[in-house]
C-alpha cells in the first residue's frame, strides 16, 4: 500500500542546498554558556579558547553548513559592541529575554566567529533591528567583513583580528512581528529597506546574504508584504519560523507524552509542508526566477520545560519522537529544495531540539542528532523528485501520512532514499520504484528504539544510535522494505 516512485531526469538540476542542514545557537538556557562555551578558566573540561572539544568534534561530524547566532529573541536586545576587547572591559547585562539571567559578554563576535573557524561552518549572524540603529548594524558588517582601514575595521585589527572573517548570512532582526519589535508587516518592510541599504558588502565578492526576518507558520500576508514591499537586490532570503507544537497554550512533557500529544505533535511538524508549499507560492507570484529563498531559520520541537531532568531554560529531553520530527521535516526541505536554500534546526545544545546535551564534563548525542548525521549525504547531493502513496496515521478521525521519504544522488552516482515511519505501532512494506536509475546493490542504516519515548541519558549515552540496516531488498527494479514503527532509515543504493 506504500509506494515510491522516482521520478530521476539527468537534465533535472535541482540541488538540496547543504545550508538546509543548518543550526541555531541563542544566548539562551545553556546553549551557549555551558554548552558551546566553558571559559578559559576555572573549568576542567577540555577546551580551546574557551570552546568545548568535545562539542567541535561532534559537530565536525555532522558537517553542519551553518551556525545561526546570537538570537532568536536575544538578537534584537543585543548590542554587539558589548562583546568585543578584553573580556575584562566587557559589561554584564541582563538578558532580558530569557530568564532575567546576567551576561557577562565573555562570549562575543571574535568568541564565535573564531569558533565556526574551529566548526569549518559558515556564520549566520543575526543583526539587532528591534532595539538597535542602522548605524550599529552597519558598524558591525564593517567591523566583521572590511578588509581595508575604517573605524570598524582598524578596531577589529586592535583587537587581535587582521584579516576580515567576511561573513556572508546576516539575518536583519529577528521575528519582527514579535519579540524583534512587535511591527506591522509594511512598517518592517519599510525599515528593512533602510537597514539593508546601508548594510555594505565592502567588496566581498558574491555580496550579502541579506535575510528578512519572516513569517510565524501561516502569517502568509507577512510574506506576501515582504515580497510586494522589498526588491531581490536587498534580499535573498525571506525567513519562516515554524515549531511542532502540540498546542501553544498547553504544549506537553518531553518524555511521558501521551498517545495524543504524539500525534498532533507529528501533525504540528507535517504542518511545515503546507507552510512551506503556500509560501512559496506567494514567492513564485512576486519572483517567478526564485531569486529569493524561503530560509526556514528556526525549526524544531518545543513542549514544556520538565523541572528535574537537567537544568536550564528551555532545556527539554530529545526522545525518539524528536527523531520523527527530524526525519520528516529534513524530508520536506528536501523535497521543496527549489525554493528552500537553507533552515536552520532550534537549537544545537541543551535548549528546546538539542542535537546535544552537555551536563558538566559530560555530553551526549540526541536521536536527533543521529538523523541529522544520517541525512548529511543529502547536503549539496541532486534532488530526485518522487511521488509517494502512503497509508495514514489516524488517531480518532484526524489523519496525516504514516510515511515520509526523500531521495538525491550524489557527484558519485550514488542514491540516499531517507524513509521515516511515523506510525507508533504498525510496521509499513513500502515498494521504491527506483525508475530509470539501475540499481545494483542496496544497504542502509537504521534509528529506532524499544520505545517510543526512550531517550539518551547520561546513564545510557549510547541507547538510542544508527545501526546496520540489511533488510532491503532490491526485486528488479525495485527495492522492498518494511520499515519498524517509529524509525528513521537511510538507503545507500549504488
Ligand atoms: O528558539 C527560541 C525562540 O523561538 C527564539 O529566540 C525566537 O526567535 C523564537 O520565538
Amino acid at each position: 500500500q506504500n509506494t515510491v516512485q522516482l521520478e530521476f531526469d539527468s537534465k533535472q538540476t535541482i540541488v538540496i542546498n547543504k545550508h538546509i542542514y543548518g543550526h541555531f545557537a541563542e544566548h539562551l538556557g545553556r546553549c551557549i554558556y555551558e554548552g558551546f562555551y566553558v571559559g578559559e578558566s576555572n573549568t576542567t573540561v577540555p577546551h580551546t579558547k574557551g570552546i568545548r572539544n568535545d562539542v567541535v568534534e561532534a559537530l565536525k561530524k555532522l558537517q553542519i553548513p551553518n551556525l545561526r547566532w546570537p538570537g532568536g529573541c536575544f538578537a534584537d536586545t543585543y548590542h554587539w559592541k558589548d562583546g568585543i576587547g578584553s573580556k575584562e572591559s566587557r559589561p554584564t547585562i541582563v538578558n532580558n529575554w530569557w530568564g532575567g539571567v546576567t551576561e557577562d559578554n565573555s562570549f562575543g563576535t571574535h568568541d564565535f566567529l573564531d569558533m565556526c573557524e574551529l566548526l569549518e561552518t559558515e556564520p549566520y549572524l543575526a543583526g539587532n533591528v528591534g532595539s538597535g540603529e542602522v548605524q550599529e548594524l552597519a558598524d558591525w558588517v564593517q567591523y566583521v567583513n572590511f578588509s581595508g582601514r575604517g573605524p570598524m575595521s582598524d578596531l577589529r585589527k586592535l583587537n587581535g583580528r587582521q584579516e576580515p572573517w567576511s561573513v556572508k548570512f546576516w539575518g536583519v532582526g529577528n521575528e519582527a512581528w514579535g519579540c524583534g519589535g512587535n511591527m506591522t508587516a509594511d512598517y518592517y518592510s519599510d525599515i528593512y529597506r533602510k537597514y539593508a541599504t546601508f548594510m555594505s558588502d565592502w567588496g566581498n565578492s558574491g555580496g550579502l546574504y541579506r535575510v528578512a526576518s519572516g513569517a510565524s507558520s501561516d502569517d502568509y500576508n507577512w510574506t506576501e508584504t515582504l515580497m510586494k514591499k522589498i526588491p531581490s537586490s536587498l534580499m535573498k532570503g525571506v525567513a519562516l519560523h515554524h515549531y511542532a507544537v502540540i498546542d501553544w497554550s498547553k504544549k506537553g512533557p518531553s518524555i511521558d507524552f501521551t498517545e495524543e500529544q504524539y500525534f498532533k505533535t507529528m501533525k504540528s511538524a507535517w504542518f511545515m509542508n503546507e507552510l512551506v508549499e503556500k509560501h512559496s507560492a506567494i514567492m513564485d507570484k512576486y519572483d517567478p526566477k526564485g531569486k529569493i529563498d524561503l530560509v526556514v531559520d528556526e525549526w524544531g520541537g518545543w513542549y514544556e520545560v520538565e523541572p528535574g531532568t537537567n537544568p536550564g531554560f528551555l532545556y527539554q529531553q530529545n526522545t525518539m519522537r524528536d527523531a520523527m520530527i527530524a526525519g520528516m521535516t529534513l524530508n520536506i526541505f528536501n523535497n521543496h529544495a527549489r525554493r528552500v536554500k537553507m533552515a536552520n534546526l532550534a537549537q544545537t545544545i541543551n535548549v528546546l531540539q538539542a542535537v546535544i546535551l552537555t551536563e558538566g564534563e559530560k555530553m551526549l548525542l540526541t536521536p536527533t542528532y543521529h538523523v541529522m548525521e544520517m541525512y548529511k549525504v543529502h547536503q549539496d547531493a541532486t534532488l530526485i523528485p518522487l511521488k509517494l502513496t502512503s497509508e495514514d496515521f489516524t488517531f480518532k478521525d484526524e489523519h496525516i501520512p504514516a510515511v515520509s521519504v526523500s531521495a538525491s544522488q550524489n557527484s558519485s552516482g550514488q542514491t540516499h532514499i531517507s524513509l521515516v515511519n511515523i506510525d507508533p505501532k504498525v510496521a509499513k512494506k513500502i515498494s521504491v520504484d527506483m525508475g530509470e536509475i539501475n540499481a545494483k546493490a542496496v544497504n542502509g542504516r537504521i534509528l529506532t528504539a524499544k520505545k517510543l519515548r526512550d531517550y539518551n541519558s547520561f546513564l545510557e549515552p549510547q541507547k538510542i544510535s544508527p545501526q546496520q540496516f540489511t533488510a532491503a531488498v532490491l526485486n528488479g527494479g525495485k527495492i522492498e522494505v518494511e520499515i519498524p514503527p517509529f524509525s528513521v532509515i537511510v538507503l545507500q543504493v549504488n
